[in-house]
């Protein structure tokens, strides 16, 4: 395991996980991910968080290797999540005399997993532990991204430790500072990240946040993706943007169709709309991209536009399922247009009117359902909507 060094006497110990299809069980994973762990070899030694069980090799060996003999005595854990705490066991097998070091809500989580923990360390919101060069303040971040997250300031170097926050899902191909990667591919994958993991807790994103307001931050050390060096501030106004909702000037539009005509009238609408002279316009099929991506387009836009077929007298399962997670996400100040298209009796376009008065983002549009096919003449009905889509993003 190499072992990357980041400032004073502490380094980055990273694990790539090539594997996992998908983490959680449900989010894809094309580029993979990281599990970062960090290492102070002060006079005091800490190990902050570990990596998910059989992801690091032999892990527990790999840090008494990194010791050299000396031995462990902190175990910091920032998130019991067990792609961090995977390795906690074998750490207190190995170093049998290692303290650790966590909230009051860590402890209860961490017996849960890992049985009787001979020495805890509970410590309160800006509590200090000096580890001779280094001293490491603690800051409790609440449900970013369970009730016993912490984060780790260290006074001395002014590097935060942020476990999930300021992550990434990717792997971390021989780079693993921002300033050895191309930002603007890194930030689409980070927005997934954000939205789908730790967009539900914006609010307590915010908090985090206020907590961090004056403090000097010189790194960023989360626990996927890489570190923060060049620009920390920057991914700092990315989460502060992200968890208030803002959004770009952007249209999305997203369809469920089953033998195209939704589709025709979809690509139609965005036709449209960038006729009337908007540039930032993305169409998605609910069916075929998954859904994370979905959820963290609908991050990006300002303005949403949903059509579905109707389907057992409600809308396509594919757009239900969107439309379920973004009530679970509690995406808000977002602008809605709706549209539909049936054979007989419809359903798709009312059952999108329920979602729209259960999320309550405000109406772009007059909506407008099509019947049947749509030629020429069906589809100039949907100019107006168009339009009016435009009209209030302006
Ligand atoms: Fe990366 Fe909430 O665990």
């Amino acid at each position: 395991m190499k072992a990357n060094h980041v400032c004073g006497k502490i380094y980055h110990i990273g694990v790539n996980d090539r594997r996992k299809p998908l983490f959680e069980n449900m989010w894809p994973l094309p580029g993979g991910v990281a599990y970062n762990s960090y290492l102070v070899a002060d006079q005091k030694t800490a190990l902050l968080d570990t990596v998910e069980l059989g992801t690091g090799g032999s892990f527990a060996d790999e840090i008494k290797q990194l010791l050299g003999g000396r031995e462990l005595d902190y175990l910091v854990v920032n998130h019991m999540e067990l792609d961090h705490s995977g390795e906690i066991k074998n750490i207190l097998e190995a170093f049998p005399h290692v303290t650790v070091v966590g909230n009051k809500f860590t402890l209860k989580i961490l017996q849960n997993y890992w049985g009787t923990v001979q020495n805890f360390q509970e410590v309160k919101d800006g509590e200090d532990l000096p580890l001779g060069h280094h001293i490491l303040r603690f800051v409790t971040t609440p449900m970013v991204h369970w009730p016993e997250s912490m984060m780790t300031y260290d006074l001395t170097e002014n590097v935060l430790f942020a476990q999930d926050a300021f992550g990434a899902f990717g792997t971390l191909d021989g780079t693993v500072f921002d300033d050895q990667i191309d930002l603007r591919d890194y930030e689409t994958e980070m927005r997934r990240y954000y939205s789908n993991i730790v967009g539900k807790h914006s609010l307590h994103v915010q908090k985090a946040l206020a907590k961090l307001n004056g403090v000097s931050v010189s790194y960023i050390c989360p626990l996927h993706g890489v570190m923060w060096r060049k620009n920390p501030a920057h991914v700092i106004a990315l989460y502060d943007k992200w968890s208030r909702y803002e959004a770009e000037n952007a249209v999305l539009v997203l369809f469920a169709s089953m033998y195209h005509n939704t589709e025709v009238v979809a690509d139609y609408i965005a036709g449209k709309i960038v006729d009337e002279g908007m540039n930032n316009v993305r169409v998605y099929d609910v069916s075929k991209t998954h859904v994370s991506y979905l959820i963290s387009e609908a991050w990006r836009c300002k303005s949403i536009v949903l059509g579905s077929c109707a389907y057992n007298g409600g809308m396509h399962p594919m757009m239900e399922q969107f439309c379920r997670e973004m009530e679970h996400y509690g995406l808000k100040n977002r602008q809605l247009a709706l549209f539909g298209s049936c054979s007989w009796g419809g359903g798709g376009l009312r059952a999108l009117q329920g979602f729209a008065d259960c999320i309550g983002w405000e109406a772009s549009a007059t909506p407008v359902e099509l019947i049947g096919k749509p030629d020429n003449n069906k589809l100039q009905q949907f100019d107006q909507l168009a339009k009016e889509v435009v009209a209030k993003l302006n």
